[in-house]
């Protein structure tokens, strides 16, 4: 069965199948109620608001139900221990057609994949990737900015443990001539694991503690979680990485600032009703975005390159 398990399974062909698909949702070409008979479960083991809900709704406009099994703070008396959550797979795997599983274990989607003979859509796990945010960002990108040849793109905020700016930047890799500059604080820097992917490309990654915007089509504010650890920031290291005002009046005209949300203070109120602000229409997109990949992970398209 089709999988979305990581970013570094799209190749450029499956991401613009998926992209295209995403884009006639979208427009409102393609039948909506076209998986009237499919059931897609939704295991959630850490908190979620957009992808959760998100794939929830994708699914009801598709036609398919839902069932919702999220664990973590939203229903401790489910899923927890003394379950195991190969067992919860295989049982769950056996009653449906596809699952979106979220995970803290970066290794459980792969784990589920290996067990399970249905669809696995990788919603998030651990530290590691989110590459179905990732695509709902290309789709943000193209429908908000322009191509994504040769676009001009800052990653801000811990880039170590933020999962969605992991999976765009590998997507990101599969594109051409195209500029990424990390702004992380030090110690929060994109892993080697991720930055290693653009080696070898038409494209360039720059790696800087000391952000700048004023060349950038996108600013993408990947999250500064708010860490208890060695890695905890002072207020003013935050607010050298925060997107304010001051910052977006700095801005190229049409660059945009895009944000997988939910956001803390990374981004100041006040910015939301600058023009550059793109986080909430980005948002909105995620939907027909949500609806592709579900009809992909049910079955309906079937071209390109992703396991
Ligand atoms: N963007 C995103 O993954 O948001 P949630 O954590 O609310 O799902």
């Amino acid at each position: 069965m089709p999988n979305l398990l990581s970013a570094r399974n799209l190749d450029r062909p499956a991401i613009e199948m998926l992209l295209a698909s995403a884009r006639t949702f979208a427009d409102g070409g393609r039948h909506h109620r076209r998986h009237a008979d499919a059931v897609v479960a939704l295991m959630f083991f850490q908190e979620s608001l957009r992808t959760r809900v998100g794939f929830d709704i994708a699914a009801a406009r598709l036609g398919a139900r839902t069932a919702m099994i999220a664990g973590g703070k939203h229903d401790v008396s489910v899923m927890l221990e003394p379950e195991s959550f190969e067992d919860a797979i295989r049982s769950v795997a056996g009653w449906c057609d596809a699952i979106c599983v979220r995970h803290p274990d970066a290794a459980a989607p792969r784990i589920a994949a290996e067990l399970a003979a249905t669809s696995i859509v990788n919603c998030g796990n651990g530290w590691d990737e989110h590459p179905t945010q990732a695509l709902i960002d290309l789709f943000a990108i193209t429908s908000l900015v322009g191509a994504l040849d040769g676009i001009r793109i800052g990653l801000i905020g811990d880039l170590a443990t933020m999962r969605s700016a992991h999976s765009l930047l590998v997507a990101l890799s599969r594109f051409d001539e195209v500029m990424v500059r990390c702004m992380a604080p030090a110690s929060l820097e994109m892993p080697d694991t991720y930055a290693s992917t653009f080696t070898g490309t038409r494209n360039r990654l720059e790696q800087t503690n000391n952000p700048r915007f004023d060349d950038l089509d996108v600013i993408y504010v990947a999250g500064l979680p708010k860490r208890v650890d060695a890695a905890a920031l002072t207020l003013t290291d935050r607010a050298r990485y925060r997107i304010d005002a001051s910052v977006v009046a700095a801005l190229r005209p049409g660059a945009r600032v895009l944000c997988p949300l939910p956001r803390l203070d990374e981004i100041a109120v006040e910015v939301d009703a600058s023009t550059h602000a793109g986080y909430f229409e980005q948002s909105k997109l995620g939907l027909p975005v949500r609806m592709a990949i579900l009809d992909y992970a049910l079955g309906g398209i079937t071209q390109g390159r992703t396991s």
